[in-house]
């Protein structure tokens, strides 16, 4: 049975004691659903890791961070490093989310050498990839999203992706309170452009295993509509994700849809 991949990024909101109590209502109100058939998962702020590490843990959730380092230690006032991450129970790296390329700066050539980093630490490393309004209006969403893929995994083996690389593809246009959903037609059209996109890098194989989340304005009333398309394997949630009883409920919901298609 294919594995559902459901998550959330819950950016620069929630402290410790609101992340920790999150968790375990998430835990509580899921404890019935087989992790072996939903990959659940919680990226909280880097100040609440330590505390969510735990509690995740117990509620068989998986944990995140926002970001990683693209070094294991040294001169880098400010960043926190793969191992550091481990350290505190966060195995999965998230990179180069829309917020971090388009308000920080970041590029293909930093999300890749982080790419790098998480992987070598056996981590899972989900890539964010996505394309600006202007880009879609200028019809090269597609050149974009495989630009950022081919640079953002260059130099990584088959090897080294399988079962540790994930990708979210998260329209920048999407995202966040001004975001306007993308249509889950628009949605399933990328994500095919992704798959073959990672046949060309990866081989078939590891290729087609890559589970592909879309991101940007999930919630309740679109999700079902997205999960059930072909190459969509998961979704990343934002705001809709935020209270634990909303995000269960859209786990619930797309769940049974999943698992039919
Ligand atoms: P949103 O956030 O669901 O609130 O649009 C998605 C994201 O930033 O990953």
């Amino acid at each position: 049975m294919k594995k559902l991949y459901i998550g959330t990024n819950t950016k620069m909101y929630q402290g410790i004691a609101q992340t920790v109590a999150f968790l375990n209502e998430l835990g509580a109100l899921t404890k019935d659903i087989d992790r072996a058939e939903v990959e659940l998962f919680v990226i909280p702020s880097y100040t609440a890791l330590d505390a969510a590490g735990r509690a995740a843990q117990a509620q068989g959730i998986r944990l995140g961070a926002q970001n990683v380092a693209w070094e294991d230690e040294g001169q880098f006032t400010g960043e926190i490093s793969a191992p550091m991450l481990l350290e505190v129970g966060a195995g999965i790296a998230e990179i180069g989310h829309s917020e971090r390329r388009h308000i920080l700066g970041e590029t293909n050539d930093m999300e890749n050498r982080k790419v790098h980093a998480a992987l070598r630490h056996s981590m899972t490393a989900l890539l964010c990839i996505g394309e600006t309004k202007e880009q879609k209006l200028r019809g090269i969403a597609n050149e974009i999203l495989r630009i950022q893929l081919k640079e953002g995994l260059f130099e990584v083996c088959p090897k080294a992706a399988k079962d540790r690389l994930w990708i979210a593809y998260e329209p920048v246009w999407a995202i966040g309170l001004d975001g306007e959903p993308a249509s889950a037609t628009y949605a399933e059209e990328k994500h095919r452009v992704i798959r073959e996109t990672l046949c060309e890098l990866l081989g078939e194989t590891v290729g087609n295993a890559v589970p592909i989340l879309y991101g940007g304005s999930v919630n309740a009333q679109n999700a079902e509509a997205l999960i059930v398309r072909p190459h969509i394997d998961g979704l990343f949630i934002g705001r809709s994700a935020w209270k634990a009883e909303s995000f269960a409920a859209i786990i619930r919901t797309v769940l049974p849809l999943f698992q039919q298609k």
